[in-house]
């Protein structure tokens, strides 16, 4: 029951509720972030008592798919075949990758999107009428992002 020392990085995310009696205590963060992901350990300390397991630790796994970074690999000119490539940094379980396509004017338009696992979608022969936004959605069970690309050819 003494003051709790809370580090800077969890000032304000971090609470404890210890239920002596019952024997549990319990850490609670909010706000997590990846940093956060490591192993979290409990010490019990009962004066003049040094038997049993003191000590145990638990692993804490944050994971969302970061932003994804797109990019294009090849040339944005007529009769280039191009690939557009989504990758998310960070996220586990690894994140699976979504395109979708607008026209300039905004419309979804249905492409023969071939995206393979990684997040790698190509386009062959392009011209004007390839141009317009792509967006690519990273998935996983914790979390999406997305990134807009805009190709103009
Ligand atoms: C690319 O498209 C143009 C016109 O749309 C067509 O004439 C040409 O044959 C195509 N090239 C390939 C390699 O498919
Ligand atoms: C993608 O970016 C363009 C240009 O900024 C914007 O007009 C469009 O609404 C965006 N699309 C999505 C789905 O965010």
């Amino acid at each position: 029951n003494s003051p709790v020392d809370i580090a800077p990085a969890y000032e304000g995310r971090a609470s404890l509720e210890v239920d002596v009696e019952g024997g549990v205590s319990t850490l609670q963060l909010t706000k997590v972030t990846m940093e956060d992901s490591r192993l979290y350990q409990c010490s019990v300390r009962i004066p003049n008592d040094d038997e049993g397991t003191p000590i145990a630790s638990t692993s804490v796994l944050v994971l969302p798919p970061s932003k994804p970074i797109c990019t294009l690999q090849g040339k944005a000119e007529y009769y280039s075949d191009i690939t557009l490539t989504c990758k998310s940094e960070e996220g586990s379980p690894a994140p699976t990758y979504q395109w979708a396509s607008y026209s300039v004017d905004n419309i979804q338009r249905q492409f023969p999107l071939k995206t393979t696992e990684d997040g790698v979608l190509s386009l062959f022969n392009i011209t004007r009428e390839t141009s317009g936004f792509f967006i690519c959605i990273s998935q996983n069970n914790i979390g999406s992002a997305s990134c807009n690309f805009t190709l103009a050819v």
